[in-house]
């Protein structure tokens, strides 16, 4: 679905409200409610806001409820080792009562000699599930990745749920191991990006991108 006046997709269909620009999204500041369509509700409201420093500790918390112990262990957290996540497009989604409902965030990494975005950890919370907020944050943020000028953007996760929003199999890009190569996805937010782009993933060296950072 693509909004007549400018071109740019929108959610309607998924949030019966029409989408702001993703460009107007600027750090601690809600600038959305949306309206998710549920099977057990029949709706909900949720606020999507940038995360701040101020979210960090409730976001980690929540990743740490929705994943495996350990999660940190993982061959792509050493991605993110002293790199903070991209601010402006890690995003928290808050319920009417300000509960943390879902949280993503990005971190910037080099595939061979491209820039790209890695897309993870993100997470709803349990009670939350299934109504549509997973998908929310994907597309809101890779609509805002799109707008900073991302070309590209990769994850190591399930096809049967990303393949949902566009992501495909990345054939020549490799993680670092033990990574399966069959959940090495990727999305093209320009016109074919990821076409040549191949080699290892590795942490950003380049000039530092923006990030959000735990509290002082
Ligand atoms: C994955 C996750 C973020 C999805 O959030 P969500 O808000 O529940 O997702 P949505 O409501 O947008 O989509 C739900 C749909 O995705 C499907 N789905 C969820 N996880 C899936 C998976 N791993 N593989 C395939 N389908 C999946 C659901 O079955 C549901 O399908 P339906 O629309 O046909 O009913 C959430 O389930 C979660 O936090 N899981 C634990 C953490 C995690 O695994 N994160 C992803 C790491 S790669």
């Amino acid at each position: 679905m693509a909004d007549a006046a400018n071109g740019v997709p929108t959610h309607r269909d998924l949030t019966g409200l029409p989408r702001t620009p993703a460009a107007g999204l600027s750090p601690g500041r809600p600038y959305e409610l949306r309206r998710v369509r549920t099977k057990r509700r029949k709706s909900a409201l949720f606020t999507l806001a940038p995360e701040t420093p101020a979210d960090w500790w409730e976001v980690e918390a929540l990743y740490d409820l929705c994943f495996a112990p350990g999660r940190e262990a993982l061959s792509s957290y050493r991605l993110r080792d002293d790199v903070p996540p991209v601010e402006g497009l890690s995003l928290t989604a808050r319920d009417p009562e300000g509960i943390l409902a879902g949280a993503i965030r990005f971190w910037p990494v080099h595939v061979g000699d491209a820039d790209a975005l890695l897309l993870g950890p993100v997470a709803v919370h349990p009670t939350r599930q299934g109504e549509g907020l997973g998908g929310l944050l994907i597309r809101h943020s890779l609509d805002v990745a799109r707008d900073r000028g991302w070309a590209r953007v990769m994850l190591v996760g399930d096809e049967p749920y990303y393949g949902r929003f566009g992501f495909r199999r990345l054939d020549g890009v490799r993680m670092p191991p033990p990574t399966n190569p069959d959940r090495v996805l990727g999305i093209a937010l320009a016109p074919d990006a990821w076409k040549g782009v191949t080699g290892p993933v590795t942490r950003w060296t380049d000039t530092p991108v923006p990030g959000v950072a735990p509290p002082a």
